[in-house]
C-alpha cells in the first residue's frame, strides 16, 4: 500500500476509537474535523519512510506510530489557533475548530486527540512492547517540555526568546520524533536518527517564513503575513527571500548527509529531495530580487 493509504487508515482507525459508544456528539464530530481532510501529512510521511528504509518488519506499529504523531500535530494546531494563541480563523482552508464548533470544544478537541495518540500507541504494543515503550516515549518527550511543542509554545510568553530553542522545540522537536518513532519501529536504535529530523525540521521552518511571506491565505488555507504582523522573527526578514532559499538548500544538503547508513538509504534520500521541491512556494526561485531584500 501506498504511504498516503496507510496514514489514511491508520487516522480513520484511532478517530474511529475516539468516536465510539455513548459520546458528546458534537465532540465527536469535531474530532474528525480536526484531522480530516489532513493537511500535508510530512510528519507520519516521513516516519514511515524511515520506518521502510529499515525494514518495517512491524508495519502495524509502524502505522500507528504514524497516526499518533499525526494526532498530536493536529490537536497542537486546534490549540494553537485559540483565540489566547494566534486567534486564528482559517485552518486548512476551513474555520479552525474553535470556530467551526467553539472554544471549550476546540480545548476538549486539542486534548482528546493528544490521548488519543498515547492510547493508540498502547493498543499497538502487544507484540514488541520494548520498542512501543520507546516510541511512547519519544512522543512524550517531543511532545511536551522541556524539548517539545509545550517549550516551543511557552517561548511565546516569555519577555525575551531564544529563537534556535523555540523553533526547536515549536517545530523541530515532531520531526525529530517522525524520524526516530519511525527508526525504533522498526527495530533500530533512536538516536543516530535525531540529526535527520533535526535537520528536516530546521529546513521546514525556513520554508514556512517563506511561504508566509510569498503565498496567500488561498493557497495556504490558514492566514498569510502572519510573521510580519506579529513581528515574530523569521528567516525571511533576517535572510531575505533568496538568502531563506539558499538556508533552505544547505540544510537540506546536510539532511540528506546525515541519513544513517540502512537498507532504503538511497530511496529514503530521494524521498527527502522530492518532499522539499514541494516545500518552497512555487516560483520563489525564480523570481527577481527587489534590491533591500
Ligand atoms: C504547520 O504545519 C505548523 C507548523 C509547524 C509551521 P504543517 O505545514 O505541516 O501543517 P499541515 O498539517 O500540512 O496542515
Ligand atoms: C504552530 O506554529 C505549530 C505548533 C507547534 C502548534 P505557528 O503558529 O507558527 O504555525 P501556523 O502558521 O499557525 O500553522
Ligand atoms: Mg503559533
Ligand atoms: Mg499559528
Amino acid at each position: 500500500m501506498k504511504i498516503s493509504g496507510r496514514i489514511d487508515a491508520a487516522m480513520a482507525a484511532a478517530v474511529h476509537t475516539g468516536r465510539g459508544g455513548i459520546a458528546p456528539a458534537r465532540l465527536a464530530e469535531a474530532l474528525s474535523y480536526a484531522v480530516t481532510p489532513g493537511g500535508a501529512r510530512i510528519r507520519p510521511t516521513i516516519l514511515i519512510s524511515v520506518a521502510m528504509a529499515c525494514g518495517d518488519d512491524r508495519p502495524a506499529l509502524t502505522d500507528a506510530a504514524g497516526a499518533a504523531l499525526e494526532l498530536i500535530h493536529c490537536a497542537s494546531l486546534v490549540h494553537d489557533d485559540l483565540p489566547c494563541f494566534d486567534d486564528a480563523d482559517l485552518r486548512r482552508g476551513k474555520p479552525a475548530v474553535h470556530r467551526a464548533y467553539s472554544e471549550p470544544l476546540a480545548v476538549l478537541t486539542g486534548d482528546s486527540l493528544i490521548i488519543l495518540a498515547f492510547q493508540i500507541l498502547a493498543r499497538a504494543a502487544a507484540d514488541t512492547p520494548g520498542r512501543a515503550l520507546s516510541i511512547l516515549d519519544i512522543l512524550g518527550t517531543r511532545s511536551g517540555m522541556p524539548y517539545g511543542i509545550c517549550a516551543g509554545q511557552g517561548w511565546e510568553s516569555e519577555p525575551v526568546i531564544d529563537l534556535s530553542a523555540y523553533h526547536q522545540a515549536k517545530t523541530g522537536a515532531l520531526f525529530i520524533a517522525a524520524t526516530q518513532m519511525g527508526a525504533v519501529a522498526a527495530g533500530q536504535e533512536a538516536e543516530p536518527w535525531e540529526e535527520l529530523g533535526a535537520r528536516i525540521g530546521e529546513a521546514f521552518q525556513v520554508a514556512d517564513d517563506l511561504r508566509d511571506a510569498l503565498c496567500d491565505e488561498a493557497t495556504l488555507g490558514k492566514p498569510a503575513g502572519q510573521d510580519d504582523l506579529h513581528g515574530r522573527p523569521n528567516a525571511v526578514a533576517a535572510l531575505g527571500i533568496t538568502g531563506a532559499i539558499q538556508r533552505f538548500d544547505d540544510i537540506l544538503g546536510g539532511a540528506i548527509a546525515s541519513i544513517p547508513a540502512c537498507p532504503g538509504e538511497a530511496a529514503l534520500a530521494q524521498m527527502v529531495r522530492a518532499y522539499a521541491d514541494k516545500l518552497v512556494p512555487a516560483g520563489a526561485r525564480n523570481r527577481r530580487t527587489v534590491p533591500g531584500e
